[in-house]
């Protein structure tokens, strides 16, 4: 894992769009594994205004509420259209999103597997991750080698998102999420986490033990993690002075 500590969301975005930017000059039919959420609004927002080509280039997104119809507000086919998609070239029919009303969710969720390695796998997974340690929806105690499924979310996890829905109760219960060992077959992973809330989910996440009551520990098994974090969200990291000093000092063969 590397991990990058820069003194803001902004600086840390910078870093981040440019681990996705050099991707997708280098590839040009990149597949990139997206998440929603504050944290990647503005990441969205920079790779926009790079003027990139994104023409050949497929996506996948981790997760989506369950019941919201792609035109609600909150759901995540909002969500990606308003803060990427209406602002790039990418193809709409390169673009993936769970359908949060299929009949069929069993189905809906083996093809989702099915479709990603039709495209060769993911590329780069653009993670964030909830305050209980969630990346995608992959809530406490969901197994480590977990598959594309429904999942129930906590009651951290509707408070956290109420805002969106005004209120708690009014956040859905369910969401169809990417598993655990979806994210850990992608190539590279790119984790954000900005302010003091995600404190405690980073520190143990980095130098935590790995176990399903905080999901984003497995990451700590994948060979290629590049974590970016504003000062508050590296603020319970006990070795923070080790990952600047290493980032600072990072040989050019090193270098992305
Ligand atoms: C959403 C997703 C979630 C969010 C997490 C953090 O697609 O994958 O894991 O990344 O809930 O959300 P924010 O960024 O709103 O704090």
């Amino acid at each position: 894992m590397e991990i990058i500590i820069q003194p803001d969301a902004e600086a840390a975005t910078a870093v981040a769009s440019h681990i996705v930017s050099q991707l997708l000059r280098n590839k040009p039919n990149a597949v990139l594994g997206l998440a929603t959420g504050r944290t990647t609004v503005g990441l969205y927002r920079v790779l926009a205004q790079m003027k990139l080509d994104w023409s050949g280039v497929t996506t996948f997104n981790l997760d989506e509420y369950v019941g919201l119809p792609p035109e609600h507000a909150q759901s995540y086919h909002t969500f990606m259209r308003e803060n990427l998609f209406r602002h790039v070239n990418v193809s709409p029919e390169n673009t993936h999103i769970p359908d949060g009303t299929s009949g069929n969710i069993v189905e809906l969720c083996e093809q989702y597997e099915t479709q990603i390695r039709a495209a060769g796998g993911i590329d780069l997974q653009i993670l964030g991750i909830g305050t209980d340690g969630h990346i995608g929806f992959n809530e406490p105690t969901s197994s480590l080698a977990s598959r594309t499924r429904l999942k129930t979310l906590t009651q951290q996890t509707h408070e956290d998102n109420a805002c969106y829905f005004g209120g708690a109760d009014k956040v859905p219960d369910h969401v169809i999420t990417m598993g655990l060992g979806t994210i850990m077959e992608a190539r590279q992973c790119l984790l954000l986490a900005f302010g003091a809330k995600k404190a405690r989910a980073i520190a143990s996440t980095v130098e935590g033990p790995i176990t399903s009551i905080n999901p984003a520990s497995i990451l700590q098994m994948h060979p290629k993690v590049t974590v970016c974090l504003d000062r508050a969200a590296a603020a319970d990291l006990k070795r923070a002075d080790y990952y600047r000093w290493a980032y600072a000092n990072k040989p050019g063969w090193q270098k992305f």
